[in-house]
């Protein structure tokens, strides 16, 4: 398996260079495979009836009964199916495809994504670790578990920019910046394959970035932005050879993606070079007709497939009307050869095929229950992020008395794991009242109020309760947790509080004057101005899965120490919202964090600071980090060059911790206004107490390179303010210069 991936990696490499390199004397295995897998298809596309062709096509979701869908697959005319679970079923349609005249395999796809049976933290708290080798080996275990039931594809990553937190799906990307959204898409692409899967990067393009924040809705993205910002984490995917793209349900300067033939055939699959299946999403291809663009569901097949959509996600409007289209020269025979030639080409690669080229599949063997809990634990404690620590409240020692642990979601086992579809037998889950009794230390006292009527603290059950509990303890712990379906797909909010009576609880609570830790369960970024400031800790665990409330138990206690830092910004408010620290400059800059109140004319609002509550790349540790000696390689390079950049790093306190160093730089002048900061390099690092370790990034000119209005890469000559430290708000500075060649 790991040779033929490795294999297939080459073969993509090598494809995309095909265009640029000389052709070699003796083929590599690459080619040579490439070139067989071309020769097989072109014999199979030539035995294929016009009916079987458009079945390849043809992507639909079980339906049930599934009698009719087993005949159509006998007869050539699904290629593709969507949620076939149960082995029962999936035997089914592998026995039906074995009958049909030609045998060609099916893609059998399903949204494994961050959990099969054992549920991983959401994929934000991947990004959240700021470590994507976890990343890796998370989604790794996910599509191990998964391919055991004979899925071969899953609709994943999600690698969508996305700076609007009232969006719910935040929680399936890695956040707001294209920097760490790129390493986590590659991180992901590279673990999913290697766990048996091929992968869907998904929604290209712009689905992140929907107007009010409201699911579905359109974008207004310049193409230089498009290409900045929302490409990248796709071109990490394509490099890390995922084998398909899931087009996106919304418009993108008000023409809907799925019917886009600039951004799926001349940028998607021309510039971008991306050689394997474009998909639709979920009956995007009939919604056209919603979207204003198609007058019925024939006249959206034919525009969705003369754009580029190559499979038709579960809308069937292939299936009936392509071949019509076909008839009356509306789409080419041609045009759907060169589609039925990717999904086949996708097929051979994969190995799915008796006599594939590379290699045939095989299904890797299950990974131990052990090995996927630890992975699962690792990154749930490393996803956490302590916010805000005052008086070093946290971590729970004997001299922090007795505890008072209050909130229902502290006894659930629901472990969020909200893009499970396949949880067939929940796995055992233990609560934080279980974890933290067996983690605390022996003459440590803990207190319990379940306070809440339900986990997400909709309703109270005893709030008089929890208030007594909290006056008859030292340090008051309160769990809340954001409504357990507030995030994903379809549930965009306008307010971004703590759900339910959570607040009321707070207050009631601090009403008692004990300090208090308040932990966080969430999908999203939150605006917790007001609760942020009554309390002394403030810690997001986001949905942190099976093994989350042992890891919480792990970081309460002090067996380790948080290190996560945030993907995405945290706001004051939702009236800041879109907010990034990558934002452009403007005429009139912010000069403070409250000069809104003081000076009118700057950029702000006169009811709130510019700045947000939490910063991109914030996040504390048990102990404190020091930055000293920031140097340069080089005062300048040219367009071609790279500089090297170091770092000093102290673990200046009492604690083990770990750090994620980050660099940022500025562009002063270019042609036009670059953001005023851009992330360019970052790394995790453990220090003991007093230890230093020198953290080297190396900046090459082209990594220095925005887009210009035909999305064309420019490396502008200028000066560049380079930037270091734990947050996008760093302040040990310098600078270089790129010069004119
Ligand atoms: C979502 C996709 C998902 C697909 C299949 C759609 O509604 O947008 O992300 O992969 O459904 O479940």
């Amino acid at each position: 398996m790991r040779l033929r991936l490795i294999l297939l990696t080459l073969l993509t490499c090598f494809s995309s260079a095909t265009a640029h390199s000389t052709p070699s004397p003796s083929p590599s295995p690459a080619r040579a495979i490439a070139s067989e897998i071309d020769a097989k298809v072109s014999a199979l596309l030539a035995r294929m009836t016009l009916e079987e062709k458009i079945g390849q096509l043809n992507f639909p979701s079980l339906a049930f009964p599934h009698d009719a869908q087993l005949e159509a697959v006998r007869r050539g005319r699904i290629g593709a199916m969507l949620n076939v679970v149960n082995p029962d079923h999936m035997r089914d349609f592998q026995a039906a495809m074995a009958q049909s005249r030609l045998k060609i395999p099916m893609l059998f796809a399903l949204d494994a994504i961050y959990a099969f049976r054992i549920a991983f933290p959401a994929p934000i708290a991947w990004a959240a670790t700021w470590r994507p080798e976890l990343a890796q080996r998370a989604a790794e275990l996910v599509a191990l578990e998964t391919a055991q039931t004979g899925i071969n594809l899953t609709f994943g990553p999600m690698v969508d920019i996305s700076r609007d937190p009232r969006w719910g799906r935040v929680i399936e990307g890695a956040g707001e910046d294209p920097f760490l959204a790129a390493a986590f898409a590659s991180a992901r692409v590279t673990g999913y394959r290697k766990g048996g899967l091929a992968t869907s990067a998904k929604h290209f393009v712009g689905y992140g970035a929907p107007e009010g924040g409201r699911d579905y809705n359109g974008a207004q993205i310049s193409a230089a932005e498009l290409f900045d910002r929302y490409i990248p984490p796709f071109q990490a995917a394509i490099a890390a050879g995922t084998e398909t793209v899931m087009a996106s349900f919304n418009t993108v300067n008000g023409i809907p993606v799925t019917a886009n033939q600039w951004l799926l055939s001349d940028v998607l699959k021309n510039r971008l070079g991306f050689d394997g299946i474009v998909m639709s999403d979920f009956a995007a291809v009939t919604e056209l007709v919603n979207h204003g663009v198609a007058a019925d569901h024939a006249d959206a097949a034919r525009k969705a497939f003369n754009a580029g959509i190559d499979l038709d996600m579960a809308g069937q409007a292939y299936d009936r009307y392509l071949g019509d289209a076909i008839a009356g020269g509306r789409v080419s025979t041609a045009q759907i050869d060169a589609a039925v030639r990717r999904v086949l080409t996708v097929k051979y690669r994969m190995g799915l095929f008796a006599d594939s080229p590379g290699g045939v599949r095989k299904i890797p063997a299950r990974p131990k229950e052990e090995a996927v809990r630890k992975a699962a634990r690792e990154v749930a404690r490393e996803s956490f992020v302590l916010l805000k620590n005052s008086g070093a409240t946290l971590p729970i020692t004997p001299k922090s008395g007795t505890v008072a642990l209050i909130g229902a979601a502290a006894i659930a086992t629901n472990d969020h794991s909200w893009y499970g579809p396949a949880l067939l037998e929940k796995p055992k889950t233990e609560t934080l009242l279980d974890a933290l009794k067996a983690r605390m230390g022996r003459g440590q006292s803990l207190l319990f109020a379940e306070g809440f009527a339900d986990p997400c603290g909709l309703a109270f059950k005893d709030k008089a309760g929890a208030v007594a509990t909290a006056k008859a303890a030292d340090l008051v712990v309160l769990m809340a947790a954001e409504d357990c379906v507030a995030s994903g797909e379809g549930v965009s909010r306008t307010d971004l509080g703590l759900s339910g009576v959570q607040e009321e609880m707070l207050d009631a609570l601090v009403a008692a004057g004990k300090p208090i830790v308040l932990i966080v369960d969430t999908g999203r970024p939150l605006a917790l101005a007001d609760v942020s400031a009554k309390v002394a800790t403030l810690m997001v665990t986001w949905h942190p899965g099976t093994e989350g409330r042992a890891a919480l138990a792990e970081i309460l206690t002090g067996q380790y120490a948080p290190s996560g830092k945030l993907p995405m910004t945290f706001p004051r408010s939702v009236g800041q919202v879109p907010i990034s620290y990558s934002d452009l400059p403007t005429s009139r800059p912010m000069t403070g964090d409250d000069h809104s109140f003081g000076d009118r004319y700057t950029t702000g609002y006169i009811d709130e600071r510019p700045t947000p509550l939490y910063p991109f790349g914030h996040g504390l540790s048990y102990t404190t980090f020091e930055y000293s000696h920031l140097e340069i390689s080089a005062p300048r390079m040219g367009r071609g060059g790279k500089v090297e950049v170091r770092v000093d790093v102290t673990n200046t306190g009492m604690r083990s911790g770990q750090e994620v160093v980050q660099l940022y730089t500025r562009q002063l002048v270019a042609a036009r206004s670059r953001p005023l900061r851009e992330l360019k390099g970052f790394e995790k690092v453990a220090l003991k107490p007093g230890q230093r370790r020198t953290v080297r990034f190396v900046l090459n000119a082209a990594d220095l390179a925005y887009h210009d209005d035909d999305g064309k890469p420019v490396i502008e000559p200028g000066k560049f303010d380079v930037f270091v430290g734990g947050s996008a708000a760093a302040d040990l500075e310098s600078s270089f210069e790129i010069a004119a060649d």
